[in-house]
């Protein structure tokens, strides 16, 4: 058993992952400033409501709990809010990443998971996506992770830091046996949309049909966010028994456009999608799919989910169940 910071752990994927280590028997503690996040997320008596800027309440909660590894998910993570405003993003997400690590080394806390994203890649010359692809962010938000995990090699050169840092592609899905699933304020992600579509009957706009794709829209690699919280698991334990750390993919391999993934729900709902089609979102690749294989040689993870339509079908379950916004 080790002693667990998670930060961002009130939020879709960090949610999961503390549920999955309380359930692996790990100590949990969740660092969260509920900006983004939900404290009905948080298993009762771990939230400590903290800015990941705010030093003085930083130092107290590392010295009353001396943490083994950290987790590290607290960031924004919206795309299209990330070219609107890059400086917010800079701020919060690499330079809270900067000031978590100034607290990790004064506390001599050496090991972390990072949550980083297939949008440190840009628009992928080659797929399926290799971990020494070409990185070439093409929105601030890609930029402030790769600025993360930046930091985080010279840490481990300079310092001897060890980290994991995971390159997710399309978060999907909900734990059923958590109660927690994908919620956002406001809600941008695709799957999320297109199940709101069909309970409000209000159209989802397709972003773009004239894409060098088969069927003209953009092909994602769609990974269940169980399947994530396993890998973190997998890390951390990794880390903890003296693993060196490293940078990996995580998703599936498996592209499906965005009318595949609309025809997905359809078949697990049983209900038309109402959709219109529009413009191109602004920073949109065209294709983003992962080949995850150094993720599964060096840590045995493989995603339990591959079929797309269960992935959709346990985020219906929890849609339906919430009812969340319209
Ligand atoms: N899409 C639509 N209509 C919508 C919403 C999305 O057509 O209303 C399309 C997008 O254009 C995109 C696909 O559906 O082609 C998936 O879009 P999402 O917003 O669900 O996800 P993204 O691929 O943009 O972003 C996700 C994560 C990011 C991460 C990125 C890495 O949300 O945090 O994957 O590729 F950086």
């Amino acid at each position: 058993m080790a002693k667990i910071l998670v930060t961002g752990g009130a939020g879709y994927i960090g949610s999961h992952t503390c549920h999955r280590l309380l359930e692996a028997g790990h100590d949990v503690q969740v660092l969260d400033d509920l900006s983004k996040g939900f404290a009905h997320n948080v298993p009762e008596g771990r939230l400590n409501v903290i800015n990941l800027h705010d030093l003085v309440a930083m130092d107290k909660l590392f010295s009353a709990k001396k943490f083994d590894a950290v987790i590290h998910f607290a960031a924004f993570i919206s795309v299209g809010e990330s070219v609107r405003e890059p400086e917010r993003y800079f701020r919060n997400n690499t330079g809270g990443s900067l000031a978590l690590l100034d607290t990790m080394r004064r506390h001599n806390v050496r090991r972390i998971v990072f949550s980083s994203t297939a949008a440190v890649y840009g628009n992928p010359e080659i797929v399926p996506i290799v971990e020494t692809s070409q990185l070439k962010p093409v929105n601030p938000y890609g930029e402030s992770k790769l600025m993360t995990e930046t930091t985080l090699r010279w840490s481990s050169e300079c310092t001897g830091l060890r980290y994991v840092a995971l390159r997710y592609f399309n978060a999907c899905g909900a734990e059923a046996r958590y109660g927690v699933g994908e919620e956002h304020e406001p809600e941008t992600h695709l799957i999320p949309l297109i199940l709101r579509a069909i309970r409000t009957g209000k159209p989802l706009t397709v972003f773009g049909t004239d894409y060098p794709t088969p069927d003209g829209t953009c092909i994602r690699d769609y990974v269940h966010v169980s399947d994530l919280a396993e890998a973190h698991l997998k890390a951390l334990d990794w880390l903890m028994s003296g693993g060196e750390g490293g940078v990996f993919n995580a998703g599936t391999g498996h592209g499906f456009s965005v009318l595949e993934v609309i025809r997905a729900a359809e078949a697990v709902t049983g209900q038309k999608v109402p959709f219109q089609t529009g413009e191109r979102r602004e920073g949109d690749p065209a294709m983003l799919v992962a080949d995850s294989s150094k993720l599964q040689k060096t840590l045995n993870w493989s995603p339990k989910y591959a079929k797309l339509e269960e992935m959709v079908a346990s985020a219906w379950a929890f849609e339906s169940s919430h009812a969340l916004g319209d």
